[in-house]
């Protein structure tokens, strides 16, 4: 029996007869802060098209992520800008690079914060591709070592997790075996699964210094038109040891968000890219959109998708919002 017996619009009536039936609920834990950590002392250097976010000192950094930590946010995810590119990345697996140098500091300042790291060579090779180059191609296979070089200098500093975007074939074992090799078998792999080659990491490019000199990620990255590929991609990582998954970017691929949480047991962690936050930031700019309502609508529906996790440059003002 429809109207006029059934009207939805009772349970409406109200923001208090809303909270009660509210089926989503966001809380400040579940955030994580992307922060770009580079050497030098009190520096702050502003990203253009990501109003806000800045590449910052370790100094800087510490006090982005104590204001992270004030507002309840759960964690930060730290990307580093090396002094020195090369062929290879070699400064990503540096015990004295940026972000091992961020996570010592971070863990000794705020022990309480879960301190993720990317682990991709992107930002540290001098061609700004996210392998070594042979032939011009990305060797997939001797890529692989210098991942887990990586990733174990990270779970030394102290990282509490470390998280994979690099999209090559093997990484999530290869990098499970060294660390366990390592003796940092209590270090948990949260592993970029299903990663699209999307025009959404736009900005992030400008924030990483990590564009490409020639050609593109689609070789590594995933075609945006595939959903299935996902779900191979996920049981593929869980299968080697991947702890936590990720969908990135978040907002475009909510469908693959709500599949991969469907079949999967394990945390699920969705990335809010540079793209999407500089969209509203954008039209927030122009007065074409209401900016907080924008940011907590995008993260709810997120969240309403089945991610577990969410990394947004909005995790700050979002924490803030929701207390
Ligand atoms: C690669 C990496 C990228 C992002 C996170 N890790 C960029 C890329 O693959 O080109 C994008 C994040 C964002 O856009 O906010 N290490």
């Amino acid at each position: 029996m429809a109207f006029p017996v059934q009207r939805p619009r009772r349970l409406r009536r109200t923001e208090s007869l809303r909270r009660l039936v509210r089926e989503t609920h966001l809380v400040p834990e579940q955030l994580v802060l992307p922060l770009f950590v580079r050497a030098g002392t009190k520096l702050r250097r502003p990203i253009e098209a990501m109003p806000g976010v800045a590449q910052t000192s370790v100094d800087e950094m510490l006090r982005d992520a104590e204001g992270a930590a004030k507002a309840g946010v759960g964690g930060v995810l730290l990307f580093g800008i090396p002094e020195h590119k090369d062929a290879t990345g070699t400064e990503s697996w540096a015990d004295d690079g940026a972000v091992q140098r961020a996570v010592r500091a971070l863990k000794q300042e705020l022990p309480d914060l879960v301190v993720i790291t990317d682990v991709c060579l992107c930002e540290y090779t001098d061609h700004g591709h996210c392998g070594v180059l042979v032939n011009g191609d990305v060797d997939n296979d001797a890529t692989l070592e210098l991942l887990a070089r990586e990733a174990v200098s990270h779970a030394r500093a102290g990282a509490d997790i470390v998280a994979p975007s690099d999209m090559m074939d093997g990484r999530v074992a290869a990098i499970r075996r060294a660390l366990d090799e390592g003796q940092c078998t209590h270090t948990p792999i949260l592993s970029y699964a299903a990663k699209f080659a999307s025009v959404f990491y736009g900005p992030f490019r400008e924030a990483a210094e990590s564009t490409p000199r020639s050609g593109d990620r689609r070789g590594y990255q995933m075609d945006p038109s595939n959903a299935r590929e996902a779900m191979r991609e996920v049981k593929l990582d869980l299968d080697e040891g991947a702890d936590a998954v990720m969908v990135k970017p978040a907002g475009p691929y909510l469908d693959v968000i709500a599949r991969v949480r469907r079949t999967t047991l394990v945390p699920l962690a969705a990335y809010q890219v540079s793209g999407e936050f500089a969209m509203i930031k954008a039209a927030a700019e122009r007065g074409w959109l209401d900016g907080e309502r924008a940011m907590m609508e995008s993260l709810t529906a997120i969240r309403r998708a089945g991610a577990d996790i969410l990394i947004t440059y909005f995790a700050i003002d979002a924490a803030l919002g929701l207390r």
